[in-house]
């Protein structure tokens, strides 16, 4: 971070996120999952960290919520070192879908079944299947051992309320599952599958947390506080154009022309997004828009690309 830059952050970043809080009410929580629609509407909150340590945070960034999608960008990643680009691609594609996250429409539309990309609901599920282990707890052990590797926290944990809610409403999930089975996709039993899924899609974070993940992807893998590289660079380049092409669902595009930069949102309010080799960012605000990402999150995060000229494009 340039000093200019820090001290422009570290002054307008409060006022910003108030400004940016108003847009709250216009969105509503989700409520599909049902544990989720406990979260407040009004809250919204931002981390920023860049590569020696420093940090600027405003709003409610204190507040704990679930990963939901995001966690999709480090399953992948970990499907990736467990089976290589051959045999995750040949089980997810590459390309957007234009349709909500949890369509199940292409999957018989179009030949062959696969999902369009990992960060759709049917990609993930698929991916959740790639990941290594002798059982689905061993696989969910290693995505949490994973992520808490990643984010510098060996106390990241699963939200039980949030998994149990969505392992018993999962009808949509289930039936792709079962779905995605039938095509050959899914190796293995579904439920296990899907399990090893809804846990991933629980784990509590908090914004820093998710700066601190993002801030390794901004340093293609390395973590620049310990100096370690903790994901090939090969791999965060697949997942960072990913969250280019399809992280924040099918308002992608738009994110893309207003922001500018590699993102993944989550229904619970998350967007994990950075600037590429300067800062790792984490927001939370869970009133969503229309297309399920944090209406005020998106907001802040324009205000904040177009005024310090973020945008990579
Ligand atoms: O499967 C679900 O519906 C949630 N666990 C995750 C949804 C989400 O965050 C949006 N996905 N792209």
């Amino acid at each position: 971070m340039t000093t200019k830059e820090w001290n422009q952050l570290r002054k307008m970043l409060p006022q910003w996120v108030e400004e940016s809080r108003r847009h709250c009410f216009d969105g509503k929580v989700a409520s599909y999952i049902p544990e989720l629609s406990k979260a407040p509407i009004e809250a919204l909150g931002i981390h920023i960290l860049d590569g020696r340590g420093n940090a600027v945070s405003a709003g409610d960034c204190g507040l704990s919520f679930t990963m939901q999608s995001i966690s999709k960008v480090f399953t992948l990643i970990l499907a990736l070192i467990d089976n290589g680009e051959e045999a995750v691609f040949s089980k997810v594609g590459m390309e957007p879908t234009g349709d909500n996250f949890n369509s199940m429409l292409k999957l018989e539309l179009v030949q062959p079944g696969i999902p369009f990309n990992p960060l759709i609901n049917a990609g993930a599920i698929a991916i959740s299947s790639l990941i290594a282990g002798e059982s689905s707890l061993d696989k969910s052990a290693r995505v949490l051992r994973f992520f808490q590797l990643l984010a510098g926290n060996d106390s990241l944990d699963y939200d039980y309320d949030v998994y149990r809610s969505e392992s018993e409403t999962a009808n949509l999930n289930r039936s792709m599952g079962y779905l995605l089975k039938d095509n050959g996709v899914l190796e293995g039993d579904v439920e296990d599958v899907l399990d090893v899924y809804f846990r991933h899609c629980s784990i509590s974070v908090t914004c820093s947390d998710l700066a601190k993940m993002a801030l390794v992807l901004a340093s293609n893998g390395k973590d620049p506080l310990s100096g370690k590289q903790l994901i090939p660079r090969r791999y965060v380049q697949i997942a960072k154009t990913f969250m280019t092409t399809c992280g924040m669902y099918n308002a992608s595009g738009e994110f893309a022309i207003q922001v500018g930069l590699p993102a993944k949102s989550g229904v619970s309010g998350g967007i994990l997004t950075m600037l590429p080799g300067r800062y790792g960012i984490g927001l939370v605000g869970p009133s969503l828009n229309r297309k399920g990402n944090s209406i005020a999150g998106v907001e802040l995060l324009q205000k904040l690309s177009q005024q310090l000229d973020w945008s990579l494009f």
